[in-house]
């Protein structure tokens, strides 16, 4: 069971971390991280394809594609399973930073090991990497990249 307190802890560490005022949260479900970002003040916008979400968000009833013109300061993901991969890549395309919390791999690699890919995939792409530790149970660790010159 993942921690309740996931999407405001980590909307904390985003934007302490981060100025950006407009963020794409990733593989949102819901919406719940938007709702706790959007509480602090920033513009998010949610891409994933439930018809089921909070109300009064920004959302993008679709997935995210590397096709996708930008339009946002900062991606974010909680738990992004399958569309991890695809908001690192697509950060490191558009030289814009990303916080990712994985979770499921899209390989079949254990938990410890996706981590350790995701950060090495973010390098490849030219991002500098910080994995930090959400303090909360569950899978907790946070893949940071920035765009090399930008950190
Ligand atoms: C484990 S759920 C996490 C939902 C939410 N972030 C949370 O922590 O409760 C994974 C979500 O990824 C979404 N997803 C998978 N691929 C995606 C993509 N390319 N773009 C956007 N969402 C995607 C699924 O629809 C699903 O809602």
């Amino acid at each position: 069971m993942a921690d309740v307190r996931r999407f405001e802890l980590f909307a904390k560490l985003v934007t302490e971390r981060f100025e950006a005022p407009r963020i794409w949260d990733i593989a949102g479900g819901q919406g719940r991280l938007n709702a706790a970002l959007t509480a602090l003040g920033r513009e998010v916008t949610t891409y994933d394809n439930r018809w089921k979400r909070l109300p009064n968000l920004r959302y993008e009833q679709r997935f995210l594609t590397l096709d996708e013109p930008c339009s946002c300061d900062l991606l974010v993901g909680m738990h992004p399973d399958d569309a991890t991969r695809i908001a690192i890549e697509y950060a490191a395309l558009h030289r814009i930073p990303v916080a990712v919390v994985p979770c499921c791999s899209d390989n079949s690699m254990s938990y410890k090991p996706w981590v350790r890919y995701l950060a090495e995939l973010a390098e490849e792409g030219g991002l500098d990497v910080a994995v930090v530790d959400l303090p909360m149970t569950g899978r907790n660790r946070v893949v940071i990249g920035v765009p090399k010159g930008n950190s």
